[in-house]
């Protein structure tokens, strides 16, 4: 109770990302429209991240179905999540999500992801990767 006064009260006073009360991120209204964007040109039907890796990102069940070699989505763990690494740019640059780098994929060059973006989904799989 009283620390949900806090937060509200803080809330008020604080832009909501310096107060650490924000809510969940959604699935559903955070991310999803982050991947169909910025993802699914490639990773749906038969595109060409679908083609060469079978990752499909128009679902959550087949965001956590992951790729060919296995899940990019490890609840609890950013840090070990291949999504978040490859939009990070944790990872060569030839495999930075979506591709912006020299060697362009014949379906073209996407624009990194924002800073927030990054952050939402980081704090989405930090948060348990939840169908939320
Ligand atoms: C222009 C097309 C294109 C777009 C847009 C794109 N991808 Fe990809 N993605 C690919 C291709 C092609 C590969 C396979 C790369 C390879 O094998 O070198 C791939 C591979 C991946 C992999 C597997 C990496 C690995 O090493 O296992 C992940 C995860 C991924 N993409 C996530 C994303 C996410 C998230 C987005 C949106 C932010 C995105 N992609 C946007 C084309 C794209």
């Amino acid at each position: 109770m009283s620390i949900k006064k806090g937060c509200i009260l803080s809330a008020l006073i604080l832009p909501a990302l310096l107060t650490g009360c924000e809510r969940p991120v959604s699935f559903e209204s955070d991310v999803m429209p982050i991947l169909q964007a910025s993802c699914v040109s490639c990773h749906s039907g038969s595109g060409e991240g679908i083609q060469l890796t079978e990752l499909n990102l128009t679902s959550y069940g087949q965001v956590m179905q992951g790729t060919k070699l296995g899940e990019i989505v490890v609840p609890g763990s950013a840090a070990s999540s291949t999504l978040y690494l490859v939009i990070d740019h944790k990872v060569d640059t030839k495999i930075q999500m979506p591709p912006h780098h020299d060697d362009k994929f014949p379906q073209g060059e996407g624009k990194p992801l924002s800073t927030e973006q990054i952050a939402a989904i980081k704090r989405w799989i930090d948060e348990g990767a939840k169908n939320n």
